[in-house]
């Protein structure tokens, strides 16, 4: 078994807030990344696959494929966008970096061929990133 890694890179704006909470819990919540007009984000994700190495072509799959895939199916969907209002599948999600992993996630492995999806990682900083490995279960509080 190998693991296969692509890093691609998008910039986008969004605003954490839970339109069921008040004002001030959503102040209290979310603190800066509450502000009404949104901020931004350089994110980067990390996508990688699981597989075999194919004894004819020495790869587990075609690397610039899986670059085609996230870039049609995430990235030109969601670089220079409002998360909040701009991209049909984050629709009624409040988009952190947890959220968005989960979205990616689930856009991208019921189409990827050539291997299995093993993780999503996405960095919304230098110091701030989500690992996600499927399987997300509904949160309960
Ligand atoms: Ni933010």
């Amino acid at each position: 078994m190998i693991f296969i890694t692509r890093r691609l890179e998008f910039c986008a704006s969004h605003r954490l807030y839970n339109p069921e909470f008040s004002d001030q819990k959503n102040e209290e919540t979310f603190g800066l990344c509450n502000n009404p007009n949104g901020h931004g984000h350089n994110y980067v994700m990390e996508v990688t696959v699981k597989g075999d190495v194919h004894p004819e072509t020495g790869m587990v799959l075609d690397l610039k494929a899986l670059k085609k895939l996230v870039n049609e199916e995430i990235i030109l969907k969601v670089d220079h966008k409002n998360l909040n209002v701009d991209v049909p599948f984050l629709k009624e999600i409040i988009p952190t970096a947890e959220n968005l992993a989960i979205q990616f996630w689930n856009v991208l492995e019921p189409k990827l061929t050539g291997g299995e999806l093993y993780e999503i990682k996405l960095y919304e900083s230098e110091r701030n990133f989500v690992i996600y490995r499927g399987n997300s279960r509904e949160r309960v509080d």
